[in-house]
């Protein structure tokens, strides 16, 4: 929409959230589908909860939030729906019941026979993220069925992927929505040979396909009753909850399925009816958007207080990124405001000894998201007391700050003072859940999803595309045939990439 900027709307809530204060003398924690949401270090106040309504209802929020619930085409560069909450519904149409079916029925089988000691899963993106995340928040403790995950077209990816294994006992999951990405293809072809120069008779009957492209994976060879499927209505991004979730049964179990679809589906009925001011998803969306639209901030850093999530970060980063990565608007006007923040972080607390003094005293700063777990699942209770205790601290740090006098050490010339003190000031959320369950981390990425859609909302902005991306593909597969000594198909380059392109090449 074109002068959204300059809508009284947009400078009420601006200037509301100027004047609020981020202090944390309010406590505002959300209950939602058995997390709890402190947005208490965000900007709060009457008026700016009044101004966000009052923008929300501008910009149709309750329309949109239907028109995604109801599967209409809210993907309109695509023409698509982003039907991702019907995965979860505990009733679905009958195409996605049969589809669960399936895979809880090849899964069952594999477990009663005990088949495939190993799994080599290859795939990219949103068809890699999400079971990577959910493999390794329940299956930090091993399983006896190992998973190795192979994503990146370097060589040595698929080469470390398949060493050592028993080819006889492996089973190759090929995961990709489009059936077409360079990576995956190729890596496809490194298994396929793997499997075959182990003289396996029939090496397809060890294949797996997930994807939305079933006649491809056929073609390929992989035989129909191997190809499970989902929708181009699914965006790779929110497709965990389809059969792409199927090598998380394999390793870690069907119930962990279950109950990652029992908390996404409960977040979303939270989303669905809970009120502006205590509606999670909403109430993040609008600190994200003050503190990217408002305040300037360029990046959010993400620190979950548990290393088993260690991929949630990487899971987030395509999330946001990639679905909030836009400069102009569903009908191609410039947004004219900064839209999505670039996703950052890592485990706390490691992540306090790499970046934590860049957040105290650097001249940028980031809001942070902080997510910790309530209950630990080891043995050692003075750990999580350590954890929690550094969780909270850093993020009271981060608000409160240090002035000069604080950082002192009461001599009338110490030099350091002005090097210990800190701004303060800096917001941050933090999200804790009960216990790392399937139903917490379902709940917790369904947040983060509505949390998305409901920024695309606000800036105007289709969540669901990313044509960015396509670009530097297309470039990427005509540079390798290059590389092979054909003619480039895209015309002339810039004299560096031309320069480097020969050197590659052997030609110069
Ligand atoms: O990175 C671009 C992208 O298209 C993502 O959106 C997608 O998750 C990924 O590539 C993999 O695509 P596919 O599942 O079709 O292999």
């Amino acid at each position: 929409m074109k002068g959204f900027p300059q809508t009284r709307e947009w400078l009420d809530f601006a200037a509301a959230a100027k004047a609020a204060n981020s202090c944390a003398e309010r406590v505002r924690v959300i209950d939602a589908a058995g997390l709890k949401v402190d947005v208490s270090a965000q900007r709060l106040s009457s008026e700016l909860d009044r101004a966000a309504e009052a923008l929300l209802k501008f910009r149709g929020l309750d329309a949109a939030r239907k028109a995604l619930f109801s599967g209409e085409a809210v993907n309109n560069t695509e023409d698509r729906a982003a039907w991702h909450t019907v995965l979860r519904d505990p009733a679905p149409p009958p195409a996605v019941a049969v589809e669960r079916e399936r895979v809880r029925a090849f899964v069952q089988r594999a477990d009663t026979e005990r088949r495939w000691r190993h799994i080599v899963h290859i795939g990219i993106g949103g068809s890699d993220w999400g079971p990577r995340l959910a493999i390794s928040a329940f299956g930090y403790m091993g399983q006896w069925r190992d998973i190795r995950f192979v994503s990146n077209i370097d060589g040595h990816a698929i080469e470390g992927g398949l060493a050592g294994l028993d080819p006889h006992d492996t089973l190759i999951v090929v995961s990709s929505k489009s059936f077409t990405t360079t990576e995956t293809m190729h890596n496809a072809r490194r298994a396929l040979e793997w499997l075959r120069s182990a003289e396996i008779a029939d090496p397809f009957q060890q294949f797996v396909a997930i994807t939305a492209n079933p006649q491809r994976a056929i073609e390929l060879g992989i035989p129909e009753s191997h190809v499970f499927r989902f929708w181009d209505w699914v965006g790779g991004r929110y497709s965990l909850w389809s059969s792409i979730s199927l090598p998380v049964a394999l390793s870690v179990g069907s119930e962990v399925l279950a109950g990652m679809s029992a908390g996404a589906n409960e977040m979303d009925n939270h989303f669905l009816n809970a009120p502006i001011t205590a509606n999670a998803p909403v109430q993040l969306a609008l600190a994200g958007v003050v503190n990217r639209s408002v305040l300037g901030y360029g990046s959010l850093g993400v620190v979950p207080y548990d290393t088993r999530l260690f991929y949630l970060v990487s899971y987030l980063q395509q999330l946001e990124m990639e679905s909030l990565g836009k400069s102009v608007d569903v009908d191609g006007d410039p947004v004219e405001l900064a839209t999505g923040p670039a996703v950052w972080g890592m485990p706390g607390t490691d992540a306090q000894h790499t970046f934590f003094q860049w957040l105290h005293q650097g001249s940028d700063g980031a809001p942070v998201d902080f997510l910790v777990c309530r209950h630990a699942d080891h043995r050692w209770p003075e750990h999580h007391r350590q954890l929690l205790a550094n969780c909270l601290a850093q993020r009271a740090a981060l608000l409160r700050g240090k002035t000069r006098s604080e950082a002192s050490d009461g001599s009338a010339n110490d030099s350091l003072a002005v090097h210990r003190a800190t701004s303060g000031g800096r917001p941050s959320t933090l999200i804790v859940l009960p216990r790392l369950t399937p139903h917490a981390l379902g709940a917790m990425l369904a947040l983060y999803e509505h949390k998305v859609f409901v920024q695309s909302v606000i800036w105007g902005i289709n969540a669901f595309d990313q044509w960015g991306v396509e670009y530097g593909k297309i470039m990427a597969s005509g540079m390798a045939r290059e590389l092979a000594g054909e003619p480039s198909p895209e015309g002339t380059h810039d004299a560096s990439t031309t320069y480097w392109l020969q050197r590659f090449a052997g030609t110069k």
